[in-house]
This record gives structure tokens, sequence and C-alpha cells, in this order.
């Protein structure tokens, strides 16, 4: 039937291949639609059969499913990669995702991983396409975007702020279809480059700022974005941390007000101090989450911190993140909320073997793992903060509105 998710089965094991069209062949909405034993033969078939889905193994003789996946990319576009690994080849994982692959799944997995993630990977494609019909046609020059910048701060380290950051950044453009900008905001110590696995010269704040400040031109800020395979582009931090003292505050409101006319959502990840340059990112961002954990430092220095906002204006846009909150050491997060007069705005579970894993790979969970409850939590947290449906996880409020237009383009 036209109407089922027509799969291709790539695998170059003869009994791997019945058993995956045996386990499809009793979903009423999917239908396996041919299958090939090698990279070359998956091409040439995709080609002619042109399904929704190609379930590809990764490691097969004569072409691998990483280099079959990127000629795929180029000749059948319309087909989405699930790559299948054994566990222990986690760096092909990284890999298969640059190649194009949109979902991985690790061998062995049930038959309700499999279909999940067949489901999934064709909705949103379909969601994706849908969008591009609607987007397409002749465009206006781009007009200013006016986007929101979402500053994740905490004023104690290590909590999470770059795992956050990250996840929450390529969440809003991979499934929220958003055009979003990442900045690194810790000068001396980022981490942003290695969690998305990103390696440029000469391409930072440290580098750009100088220039802005010499009277370029505002599009020169283009030059030293580096754009991620998830569809994100970053401004790295600088790569050694006395580079940080030529970013002046002036200069990183400069580029920010820059930035948001390029995107929809500028996502910061700042430095866990109070300095003129986190300052002057505060007062600019529409939304500050604020990070905290169920520790006992954490929790002292988030009160003072709301002490501070509130006496610089901020509170109106600060929404609490607990990362980390089912840890259970003896903190429970109703005396959390007691303790600094306020509802926790959001929570986010803690997944050290997903989110550590992720971060060795330099590929963000929501990407690599996004059954995982790490990565549905912060789709959830993206959809209240950026997505265009205003949900609020805890109490229905919404999120701070800017009174201006934030979606123009679409
Ligand atoms: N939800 C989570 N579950 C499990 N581990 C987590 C989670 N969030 C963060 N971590 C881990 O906690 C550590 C600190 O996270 P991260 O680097 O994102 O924090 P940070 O606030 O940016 O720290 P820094 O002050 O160094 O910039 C990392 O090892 C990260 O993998
Ligand atoms: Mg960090």
């Amino acid at each position: 039937m036209a109407d089922r998710i027509q799969v291709l089965i790539v695998d170059d094991i003869p009994e791997t291949r019945d058993h995956l069209t045996k386990l499809l062949g009793f979903e009423p909405d999917i239908a396996v639609a041919g299958t090939a034993s090698s990279g070359a033969e998956a091409i040439e078939q995709a080609s002619r059969l042109l399904p929704d889905i190609i379930l590809m193994d990764i490691n097969m003789p004569d072409m691998d499913g990483i280099a079959a996946t990127e000629r795929l990319s180029a000749r059948v576009p319309t087909a989405a990669v699930v790559m299948m690994s054994v566990q222990g080849e986690a760096d092909y994982l990284r890999r298969s995702m640059l190649a194009g692959a949109r979902e991985f799944l690790v061998k062995p997995f049930s038959s309700d991983e499999l279909t999940a993630s067949i489901r999934q990977v064709y909705s949103r494609e379909k969601e994706k396409a849908g969008r591009a019909v609607v987007s397409q046609g002749p465009r206006a020059p781009e007009a200013p975007q006016n986007g929101l910048i979402v500053a994740v701060f905490s004023p104690k380290g290590g909590v999470g702020r770059t795992t956050i950051a990250v996840n929450l950044a390529v969440a809003a453009a991979s499934e929220l279809g958003k055009k979003v900008t990442l900045v690194d905001g810790s000068f001396q110590f980022g981490d942003v480059a290695v969690l998305l696995n990103l390696n440029a010269k000469d391409k930072s704040m440290a580098e750009l700022v100088p220039e802005l400040e010499a009277g370029r031109d505002p599009e020169t800020v283009d030059t030293f974005m580096v754009n991620h395979s998830s569809g994100i582009r970053v401004l790295l931090a600088p790569p050694s941390p006395e580079m940080a003292e030529l970013i002046t505050p002036a200069g990183v409101k400069h580029v920010l007000e820059i930035l948001r006319q390029h995107s929809e959502v500028v996502v910061v990840d700042c430095a866990a101090w109070f300095n003129d340059t986190m300052l002057g990112v505060l007062d600019l961002a529409d939304v500050v989450l604020t990070v905290l954990t169920l520790e006992i430092t954490s929790i002292k220095n988030i009160r003072l911190f709301l002490e501070v906002a509130e006496q610089l204006g901020y509170s109106h846009k600060i929404r609490l993140v607990l990362n980390r909150a089912d840890t259970t050491l003896g903190i429970r997060v109703a005396d959390v909320e007691h303790s600094i007069g306020r509802k926790v705005d959001h929570t986010i579970v803690s997944d050290g073997r997903a989110v550590v894993y992720a971060l060795n790979r330099g590929v963000p969970f929501v990407l690599s793992n996004r059954e995982s409850q790490v990565s549905q939590d912060v789709f959830r947290l993206a959809a209240s903060i950026v997505g265009n449906g205003d949900t609020h996880e805890e109490d229905g409020r919404k999120p701070p509105q800017k009174g201006k237009s934030l979606f123009a383009w679409r």
C-alpha cells in the first residue's frame, strides 16, 4: 500500500535481513519495499524504489553504511537513513550523524525500539518536507529577525549549563525547525566546541569583537561563525583563556544585537560569575534560564542570585531549570522551592550514561539518543521556551514574550 512507510533493509547478513523483514511484517503501517546486501546495492535499490526509510547496517564488506549514507544523501535525499550498529562502535555514531543519518539504533534492539524509530524519523521528515514546501517561492531579502536571546546562566559552575545550552540549541533547530545561533559565553574556558566536536582556527568571539570595534561591517560576523551539521551556527569561545581580555562588554552586546537580527533564537552559554560582560548578556537576554542542582551550595547561590536579579530588574525573565532533578541526595524539590521562595519551572533528569557518552563523542544527546528521558526533557524545555505552542511545564504560565514578531519570516 502506497500510504505505508516504505522501508529498505540493508545488511550483509541474510539472517538479519530476514529477521528485520519478519519483524516489520507485523506492522500495519510499515512495508518492506526491498532489501539489499551491500552499500552499492543499497544505492541502486534506493534510487529505484525511493523508500521513505533505509535501515542501514554500518559494517558491510564493500562499502560501509557511512559511505553509502553519504552518497545516498546526494542521490536519494528523500530517503532517511536509520543506522544500525553494535555496541562499542561509538565513534561511528558521530560519523553517521555527520554523513546524514537521522537515527542510530544499537543492536540488539527490540521490535518496539525499531518501529518507534522508523515512525518518528518518518514523521519528522514529513514535517520538515511540509515546512520546506511552505517556505519555497520567491523570498524577499532577509528581514531583521529580532530573535529571542536565551542566556543559560548559573551562579555556580559545573551544574550543566553547557550541556543544556548545546542540547537546547540543537533541539530548537532539529525538532522545532528554528534558525538558531549558539554563542559560547564562557570566554575563558568554553566547552561548546568540545560538545559539538567543532574545531575552527581564528574564529571566535575574541577575534570578532576587535574587528567590529575597528568599524568593520556588521556582516563580518558571518565569517566568524562555524556551522554545525545539526543546522545551528556557533560562535565559539577563544582557544586560550588570555584572549578573553579582548572581549569587551560593549563588544559582546554589539555581537548579540547583530546575531539576533539573523536568527530566531540566540542561545548563550554563560560563565558562572557576574562581571560587566555577563551582566551585559543578562541585560539583553529575553529569557535567563537559571540552572541549579539539588546541592546545598547551588541552592545557596541561587538564592543570592535571585536577590540580585530582583534588584537589577531581571526577575520577570528568569526561568529556573533544575538539572539532575531525580538525584536523591536528601534534598527534595519542595524544600528547594521553599528555601528560594520560588517554583522550579523546568526539570531535567540525571542520565550520566547518555550525557557523558554524548559529551565524549561530540554528538549532542538530543541527536544521538533522542528517545532518552534526558532528551525528552530538553525537547520539552525547548518547546516551552522557543516553541510556538507556549506550553509551560509546571504551572501553565507562558514564557516571557517580546512585543516584536519573532518569527516573521515564516
Ligand atoms: N542531566 C545530566 N545528567 C547527567 N550528567 C550531567 C547532566 N547535566 C550535566 N551533566 C554532567 O555534569 C558535568 C557538568 O556539566 P556542564 O559542563 O554542562 O556544566 P557547566 O555548568 O557548563 O560547567 P562549567 O562551570 O565547567 O562550565 C558534565 O560532566 C556533564 O556531563
Ligand atoms: Mg560550561
